[in-house]
C-alpha cells in the first residue's frame, strides 16, 4: 500500500496544506450587514492538492483546481466547495494516488497516463456567454455548472477552439461583450506561436489571429485596449530540453530581453504586430487596464525587476531573492519608431493581484484596488509557499493620488479583491470590494465586504465560514 502522506514542506503544510473538503455550509454566519441588492455569486479557483505529490518538492502551483463560491441572495450567504474534475483527477482518484509528476512537465509522470490531458484547472474562472469555464493556461477551459459547480468537461467552443492551451486571463471588452483570449505553447510543447481567440459576446469564438514570440516564455497575463492587445513578454523562459530533463519548467534567464507585442484588434493583427523593449529586463505579474489616448497607448500593470524566484529559478543568477511588484503605467506613442516606452511608478507602494471596475476596462480608469501589505498598519505575516502573503487591499484614486488601506487584523490575510457595482449604472468604484481573508490563528476563510471607495472604513459585512478553504488565486462576480 502506497503511504498517503503529505510532504512536511511549506507547500504542503500549516495554513498552506492542502482542503480538499467539497462541501456545502448554508446560511453562513454574517458580521454586520449584507448590502440590500448584492445579489449574486463570488467565485474563485485554487490549487488544493487532492494527493500527496509524486515529489517532495512540488509547487503549490500544481494543485488540483478547487472552486470556491459564496452565493449572496436577500442579505443570506452560503457556501459550496467543489474539485474541477479534470481527467488528472478523476485517473488520479481510480488510482488512489497520484499519477501526474512535476508542474507542467509530461516527463515525469507515471508512464499509465502518457498522452492525457494534464490540465489542473486551478487558475481562475470567467463567466461568458452564458457559460462558467475553469481556467489554468496549460490546458484548454473546463466548464462548469453554476448551479452545482459539477464538471460539464473540456471545452474547446463548438471545435473551434485548436490549440492545446487557453489563458487564465482573457479579458471582456465591456462595450461589445466581446473575449479576447489566448494561448501559448499552443501544441502542449515549448513554443513561439502566440494564438489570439475573439470570442463573441454570445461565446462563439469567430476568429484566431497568430504570431511569433522572440523566444518561449510564460505568458501569464495580457492588457486590451479599445483597439490593440498587448502582450509583455519576459525572460520566464521554457527550454524543452531542460524540461525533458526533468528541470523546472521555467527560469529565469535575464540575458533575454522583456519586449511588449502590441496586436490590433482589427482582423489581420496578427500579421502587424510592432515590438517596444523594455530597457531592462523585468517581468509582469497581472495586468490592471490598457487605454488609448490619441496616438498613446497607456499599459497599466505590476512589474518586478526579477522574475518568479520563489517558484522558478534564476540559471545566471542563483540565489538572487524574488523583488516585490509595483503598479507601473507603461506609455507607448504608436506615432513614435523609438522602439521604447516610457516608464512611471503609479503609486509609491508594493502590491498585487490588481483589480479595476470592470465596467470600464479598455478605457482610462480612475479607481485601482490591489492586494498589498503596509507595515505602518500591521507586521508582515511570516513567508507562505507564495512569499509573504497580504495583510491589506489598497486603493489608489488616480484622480487625487490618495491611498487608502484596509488591514485585515492580526494574523489574517486577503486575497485578490473583486470589484461589485452598487448597481448596473453607478458611476465608477460605486460599489463593494469583496474578498476572502484567511484568518491564519484560527485556520478559518471570511469573505469580507468593504465599500470601495472607502476602505478604512473597514467591513461593510463579515461573512464567517465555519472552516478554511485553501488559499486561491483569482475570482469572479456574477450578478443575480
Ligand atoms: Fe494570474
Amino acid at each position: 500500500m502506497t503511504n498517503l502522506a503529505f510532504p512536511d514542506t511549506p507547500v504542503f503544510r500549516g495554513y498552506a496544506a492542502p482542503v480538499r473538503i467539497e462541501g456545502d455550509v448554508h446560511d453562513l454566519e454574517v458580521i454586520g450587514t449584507i448590502p440590500a441588492g448584492m445579489n449574486g455569486d463570488y467565485i474563485r479557483n485554487s490549487a488544493d492538492h487532492q494527493y500527496p505529490p509524486m515529489f517532495e518538492d512540488d509547487l503549490f502551483l500544481n494543485g488540483d483546481g478547487m472552486l470556491h463560491r459564496v452565493r449572496i441572495a436577500n442579505g443570506r450567504a452560503s457556501l459550496k466547495t467543489r474539485y474541477v474534475e479534470t481527467e488528472k483527477l478523476k485517473l488520479e482518484r481510480a488510482a488512489g494516488r497520484a499519477l501526474f509528476g512535476r508542474y507542467r512537465n509530461q516527463f515525469t509522470d507515471d508512464p499509465s497516463v502518457a498522452g492525457v490531458d494534464r490540465g489542473t484547472a486551478n487558475t481562475s474562472v470567467v463567466w461568458h456567454g452564458g457559460k462558467l469555464l475553469a481556467l489554468k493556461e496549460a490546458a484548454r477551459p473546463m466548464a462548469i455548472d453554476r448551479e452545482t459547480l459539477a464538471t460539464i468537461g473540456s471545452y474547446d467552443f463548438d471545435g473551434a477552439l485548436k490549440s492545446q492551451t487557453f489563458t487564465a486571463h482573457p479579458k471582456v471588452d465591456p462595450a461589445t461583450g466581446e473575449m479576447v483570449a489566448y494561448g501559448y505553447f499552443v501544441d502542449g510543447v515549448a513554443d513561439t506561436a502566440v494564438e489570439i481567440y475573439f470570442i463573441a459576446a454570445d461565446g462563439t469564438l469567430t476568429r484566431t489571429e497568430r504570431f511569433h514570440a522572440p523566444y518561449a516564455s510564460m505568458i501569464h497575463d495580457c492588457l486590451l485596449s479599445e483597439q490593440y492587445i498587448a502582450f509583455t513578454i519576459c525572460p520566464m523562459v521554457c527550454d524543452w530540453d531542460r524540461v525533458q530533463a526533468g528541470e523546472a519548467f521555467f527560469h529565469w534567464d535575464d540575458t533575454r530581453p522583456t519586449t511588449v507585442a502590441v496586436v490590433p484588434r482589427a482582423p489581420g493583427g496578427g500579421g502587424n504586430v510592432r515590438w517596444f523593449d523594455s530597457p531592462t529586463p523585468v517581468m509582469q505579474t497581472h495586468t490592471f487596464n490598457a487605454w488609448e489616448e490619441g496616438s498613446l497607448l497607456h499599459l497599466e500593470h505590476f512589474i518586478t525587476q526579477t522574475g518568479w524566484l520563489s517558484q522558478f529559478p534564476d540559471i545566471n543568477n542563483p540565489g538572487t531573492r524574488e523583488q516585490p511588484p509595483f503598479a507601473y503605467r507603461w506609455t507607448i506613442d504608436l506615432e513614435s519608431n523609438t522602439g521604447g516606452f516610457i516608464a512611471e511608478k503609479m503609486f509609491p507602494h508594493i502590491g498585487e493581484m490588481p483589480m479595476i471596475d470592470l465596467r470600464h476596462a479598455t478605457t482610462k480608469t480612475r479607481h485601482f484596488w490591489f492586494g498589498t501589505s503596509n507595515t505602518d498598519l500591521g507586521p508582515m505575516l511570516p513567508f507562505g509557499p507564495k512569499g509573504p502573503p497580504f495583510t491589506c487591499i489598497g486603493h489608489f484614486d488616480a484622480d487625487s493620488g490618495a491611498l487608502d488601506y484596509y488591514y485585515a487584523g492580526p494574523d489574517s490575510s486577503p486575497e485578490e479583491p473583486v470589484f461589485v457595482p452598487r448597481s448596473p449604472d453607478a458611476s465608477e468604484g460605486d460599489g463593494w470590494l469583496v474578498t476572502i481573508v484567511g484568518r491564519r490563528a484560527e485556520n478559518r476563510t471570511d469573505l469580507v465586504i468593504l465599500d470601495a471607495l472607502n476602505l478604512s472604513a473597514g467591513p461593510v459585512a463579515t461573512i464567517r465560514f465555519p472552516t478554511r478553504v485553501h488559499e486561491g488565486f483569482h475570482g469572479i462576480w456574477i450578478p443575480g
